[in-house]
Parts: structure tokens; C-alpha cells; sequence
């Protein structure tokens, strides 16, 4: 059997890390496409050498752009890499340009398409992830759901039966698999100076809000009155310094901030387990955030990942308010939510390599 998998953006990199060695160890021929989504080095080539990803066989360099530009281009790319390697199967993570493009063009070309991460809905079509998520899981064959909550909003569009599987989240398999090598290697604290326990970790990239300059600039004043008490570290996604740059709030930033280049996966795992509070935007950081255990705050109306709302690791905020963001870090700060299993045991890329192989053997 042969597996062709997508990939392009960070949090692709990140997933992909665990079904790649799952694959080996399974002997699954599995050829790794990037589509060149993500290219700096720190946005890519950072993540292959610190977790260990097999070098991708095809890299399509397709880079920046409009959504259709970006996805147009990815398409009309990887419908002739499709074509060259005659995969089994396609399979694809997430919610990002490059899930979306590759989904669209294996199922034109009746390949078959496994999505992991499937099911998810924020409710907000206004989100380009939301439009790829719904699209994604609605041409897949095979689906791979990490909750009960994405199980149920599947079945609400009608998708059920026995080709969509509960899986866990591969986020969670990721999170213990380089827990003890984070632990060895990272030196983030000392090269910072930041004492565990003692600080906010946080990040921003969503295009709702940084391409917005007034929810920009809110943010931008939220974490500086958070950071008059307490350190603030910011790793700079390359969207969000673009952004900043250009509309000259980067020096207020950094001269109250604690700002860095992206960090790598090991050093933004140390950097979330010895936070007292992670404030984010992002989808992935809500979930490593409870899988630390640390409280999270998340500057957004809507999430996917409402368990951790219900059990109270996560609060949301709206971008659009400063001093609710001041509010809800020192209401987060110091507490804990309740304990949930909801994104499975660890074992989700065993599933995911366990479940194609059986497929493709029937
Ligand atoms: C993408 C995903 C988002 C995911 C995020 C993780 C889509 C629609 N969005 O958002 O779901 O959470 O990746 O980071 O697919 N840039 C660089 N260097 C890079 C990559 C990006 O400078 O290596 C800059 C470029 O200015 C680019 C901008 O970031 O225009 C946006 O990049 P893009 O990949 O389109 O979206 P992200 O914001 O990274």
C-alpha cells in the first residue's frame, strides 16, 4: 500500500511527525508531499530536524498568495505529483490551504482521501479554516475524528458510518512523544531568563486578527497591560510581524513584550509547561496547553475545541477587547480545569496506520 500525505504548514509538520513513524514501523510506503505552504526555516525545516520527519520526497515550493492563488496553485501542482505516484490513498491534516487543496484534487482524481483531525466546526465560515475543515471532511473517504463533539457535528451533516473513526488527537500523541526530549534539550527558560511558573506565553497568527488593525492594536494593548505585572513571551509568527511592521506597532510591542522568532516544537512545549497562563489564537496551542495543564485563554469568539471550555482549561475572549484580555489572564492565573480523557489515550497514530492497512488488506 502506498500513502501519500500532505503537508505544508506547521501544524502539519507537527501531526505528521507521529503517523510518519507509525508508517515505518507498520512498512507502509508512505510519500510525503510539503507544498511549500510554510518555507522559512523556522516555519519548516526546523520542525523536520527536530522531530525527526523523513526529508519530503516532493516539495512544490508553492509558497504565499491569495486563497485562490495559493490553493490554485497547490492543486494544479499536486494533481501532477498524484498522478506520478499512483497512491492508495491520500491523507491529509487539518484545516490549513494545503489540507483543502489536497482533498479537493484526490477526490477529482477518485483517490481515495483520509483527513485526520476531522470533524471539528467553530460555526464561523468567515474563517478560512472552517470553509477547508467543512469541504475537507465532506470529499473524505476516511475520517479521522479526535472527539465526541466532532463525531456529533459530522452526523449533523449527515457523514456516519463505519469510515468515520474516533481516533483521539494526534496533538496528544505528539505531546508525550517528545515530552522527556523537550525536558533534556530545551534551553528556552535560561536563554530567556524566565522562571517557570512565572510567566504568560502567547501567540498570534489568525488572519482575522492580524489582518485587522484595530483587533491588531487591542491585542497588542492587552498583553502590554498584562506584561506591566508579569513577562510576557511572544514568538512572532511572520504574518503577525508583517502586519506589525507595517502598521508601526512593532516597537511598542517589543518594548513591553518579550518577543522572539517562531520557536521550535520542543521549545514551545517547554515554553507552554512552565507558563502559568497560555494566551493564543491558535487551534493546536489550546490542547497542548491542557495537555501541560496549564490554563489557557483564547483570544477568539468561537473554538473547535469546546471540551476544554466545559471543563474550564480554556476561557474565550474577544480579540476586539484589551481589557478583557488583562481580565481573563489574571482570572486564569493559578487555576485548573477539570479532568477529561475526551482526546483519547496517546495511541492515535497507531490507530490511524492500524485502520488504512486493514482497509487496504479487505
Ligand atoms: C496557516 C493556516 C492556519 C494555521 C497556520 C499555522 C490557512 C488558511 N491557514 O496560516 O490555519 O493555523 O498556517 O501557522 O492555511 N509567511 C512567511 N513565512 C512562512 C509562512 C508564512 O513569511 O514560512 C507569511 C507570509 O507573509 C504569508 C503569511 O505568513 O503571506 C500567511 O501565511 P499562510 O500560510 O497563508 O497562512 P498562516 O497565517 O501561516
Amino acid at each position: 500500500m502506498k500513502v501519500l500525505t500532505i503537508v505544508g504548514a506547521r501544524p502539519q509538520f507537527i501531526k505528521a511527525s507521529v503517523v510518519s513513524k507509525a508508517f515505518v514501523v507498520a512498512g507502509v510506503d508512505e510519500c510525503l508531499v510539503h507544498t511549500g505552504q510554510h518555507y522559512d526555516e523556522n516555519m519548516s525545516a526546523a520542525f523536520f530536524d527536530e522531530l525527526g520527519i523523513p526529508t519530503p520526497k516532493v516539495n512544490l515550493h508553492i509558497g504565499s498568495g491569495g486563497h485562490g492563488l495559493q490553493t490554485g496553485r497547490m492543486m494544479e501542482a499536486l494533481e501532477g505529483c498524484i498522478l506520478d505516484e499512483h497512491p492508495d490513498w491520500i491523507l491529509v491534516y487539518g484545516d490549513t490551504n494545503s489540507t483543502l487543496a489536497g482533498a479537493l484534487v484526490g477526490a477529482k482524481l477518485h483517490v481515495p482521501v483520509a483527513h485526520v483531525e476531522a470533524g471539528l466546526r467553530s460555526f464561523d465560515r468567515k474563517m478560512p479554516e472552517e470553509v477547508n475543515r467543512v469541504v475537507t471532511d465532506h470529499v473524505s473517504r476516511l475520517l479521522f475524528v479526535p472527539t465526541a463533539a466532532a463525531m456529533d457535528n459530522l452526523a449533523r451533516e449527515g457523514i456516519t458510518g463505519d469510515m468515520v473513526l474516533r481516533s483521539g488527537d494526534v496533538m496528544f500523541d505528539v505531546a508525550l512523544h517528545y515530552a522527556s526530549k523537550a525536558d533534556r534539550e530545551s534551553k528556552l527558560l535560561s536563554r530567556l531568563g524566565l522562571s517557570s511558573g512565572e510567566y504568560v506565553v502567547a501567540t498570534v497568527h489568525r488572519a482575522e486578527n492580524t489582518d485587522n488593525l484595530d483587533t491588531l492594536r487591542s491585542i497588542v494593548d492587552g498583553l502590554l497591560a498584562v506584561a506591566e505585572s508579569r513577562p510576557v513571551l511572544l514568538p512572532l509568527h511572520p504574518r503577525t510581524a508583517a502586519s506589525l511592521s507595517a502598521s508601526g506597532m512593532r516597537e511598542r510591542m517589543e518594548a513591553g513584550l518579550l518577543v522572539t522568532e517562531p520557536l521550535g516544537y520542543l521549545d514551545m512545549l517547554q515554553a507552554v509547561k512552565h507558563a502559568a497562563v497560555v494566551v493564543t489564537d491558535s487551534g493546536g496551542l489550546q490542547k497542548e496547553a491542557f495537555f501541560q495543564r496549564r490554563p489557557c485563554v483564547t483570544l477568539r469568539t468561537t473554538t473547535e475545541w469546546i471540551e476544554l471550555l466545559e471543563t474550564g482549561w480554556n476561557r474565550l475572549v474577544p480579540p476586539t477587547d484589551g481589557e478583557s484580555i488583562v481580565k481573563a489572564v489574571d482570572a486564569a492565573w493559578g487555576s485548573a480545569g477539570t479532568e477529561t480523557d475526551v482526546y483519547g489515550d496517546g495511541r492515535a497514530a497507531e490507530l490511524i496506520v492500524r485502520s488504512l492497512t486493514e482497509l487496504d488488506a479487505r
